[in-house]
């Protein structure tokens, strides 16, 4: 209990605690999991699933028949695409059709496939996995019990607030031997009308274990898109920012646009995000099924990327597809570019793009 508290003061302020203890909180988060290191031929893959909604009206034919699909889309995309890490983009669940009795039971099938092909990965949640007989922390916790390759995490007490636990960050290494990761993954819990508590201290934790923000990458992933990303809809421009486009963004499409006094209430996630954070390649999310786009945030000079609708639940138009979002580094090197793609079940690829400079 004692080693409880001392942690949670660590990770919500440095000053507070015992700075040894700190570092070793953020250097080594998974103590007893292998290592994420990129292949020997220097290369890393990530391949995203975004918005499966698993356990829709379980009592109707069609919604084991949606589940099924879901199943069928991961078997047939993890041999063929080969990742090295994994990301569920939130929504996992569509937790307004769930009972307390066995929620978490869509849990352990979403993860199978992964289990099987012993790929590691981790999720965030979204706005349909908290509901009545469902929240983001069973998810959670489920997941770590029946997933021996998840690196899904519960940020210490305090961070993220009641309902929104998962945040946190996974370190990605050249080797397995090395010091220092050369890329971080962050992931952040998108629940809706969160107001801030106190300021994480992580990224200073890290730069007193790693060094300077610049040497590492980063990617980061949230269900929901920032607000910001609302107005960029009407630049599009199909050359330049290829990729489907079906999907008109208005109120509760991104985040804190609910309702008027929501508005800029994400201001404080992205403002620290973009200051503490360094060689940032993209923000991605997932919750508008219908657009698979990637465009730069002006204000901050980043590049924001949707996921692709991944699951046969959640709303949605059999033209658009279902599929996945690749992520390729060709490089450990920070500073060189991302290669990232959509892939659909069937395997067409479209939107075939560099994050870096001269992108958007
Ligand atoms: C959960 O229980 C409901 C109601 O009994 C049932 O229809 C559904 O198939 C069950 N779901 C799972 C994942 O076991
Ligand atoms: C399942 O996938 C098949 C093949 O793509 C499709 O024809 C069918 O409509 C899908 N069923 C549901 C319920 O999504
Ligand atoms: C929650 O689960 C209970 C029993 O497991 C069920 O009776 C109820 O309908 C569920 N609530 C919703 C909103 O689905
Ligand atoms: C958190 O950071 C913001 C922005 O820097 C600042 O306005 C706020 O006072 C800080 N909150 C606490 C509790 O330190
Ligand atoms: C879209 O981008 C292409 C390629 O940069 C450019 O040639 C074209 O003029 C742009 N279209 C509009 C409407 O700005
Ligand atoms: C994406 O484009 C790059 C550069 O043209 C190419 O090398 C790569 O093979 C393409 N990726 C896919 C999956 O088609």
């Amino acid at each position: 209990m004692k080693a409880l508290i001392s942690a949670v003061l660590c990770f919500l302020r440095l000053s507070a605690c015992n700075l040894a203890y700190a570092l070793q909180l953020v250097a080594d988060p998974y103590p007893d999991k292998p290592r994420i290191t990129f292949k020997p031929d220097g290369t890393f893959k990530i391949t995203v699933f975004s918005d499966m909604h698993w356990g829709e009206n379980p009592w109707d034919v069609w919604g084991p028949q949606q589940d099924a699909n879901s199943t069928r889309l991961m078997k047939t995309v993890l041999p063929s695409e080969k990742p090295d890490f994994v990301v569920l983009n939130g929504d996992l669940i569509t937790g307004e059709n769930a009972f307390k009795d066995n929620a978490t039971f869509l849990i352990d099938r979403i993860v199978a496939p992964l289990n099987a092909a012993r790929i590691p990965f981790s999720s965030t949640q979204g706005n349909h996995d908290n509901q009545k007989n469902i929240t983001h922390l069973q998810e959670i916790l489920r997941e770590q019990t029946v997933a021996p390759l998840s690196y899904t995490r519960v940020a210490p007490a305090g961070v993220g607030g009641e309902e929104g636990p998962g945040n946190y960050w996974v370190p990605v290494y050249e080797k397995t031997t090395d010091s220092t990761p050369t890329l971080i993954l962050w992931f952040f819990d998108s629940r809706g009308g969160f107001t801030y508590g106190d300021n994480s201290t992580a990224t200073a934790a890290m730069n007193a274990a790693w060094g300077p923000a610049e040497n590492r990458g980063a990617l980061a992933f949230v269900h929901i898109p920032p607000h910001l990303i609302q107005n960029l809809q009407a630049t599009l421009n199909s050359t330049k920012e290829p990729g489907l486009n079906a999907d008109a963004l208005g109120s509760g499409s991104t985040q804190s646009t609910t309702d008027e006094a929501d508005v800029g209430q994400d201001d404080a996630f992205w403002n620290s995000l973009n200051a503490n954070v360094k060689n940032l390649h993209a923000v991605i999310s997932g919750h508008d099924h219908g657009n698979e786009w990637c465009i730069r945030e002006p204000t901050k000079n980043v590049i924001f990327c949707f996921d692709k609708h991944a699951g046969y639940g959640g709303y949605g138009d059999a033209s658009w597809g279902y599929g996945v979002r690749n992520l390729l580094f060709s490089s450990a090197d920070p500073t060189v570019g991302v290669q990232t793609w959509i892939r659909l079940e069937e395997g067409e690829v479209r939107a075939n793009i560099t994050l870096g400079a001269q992108y958007s």
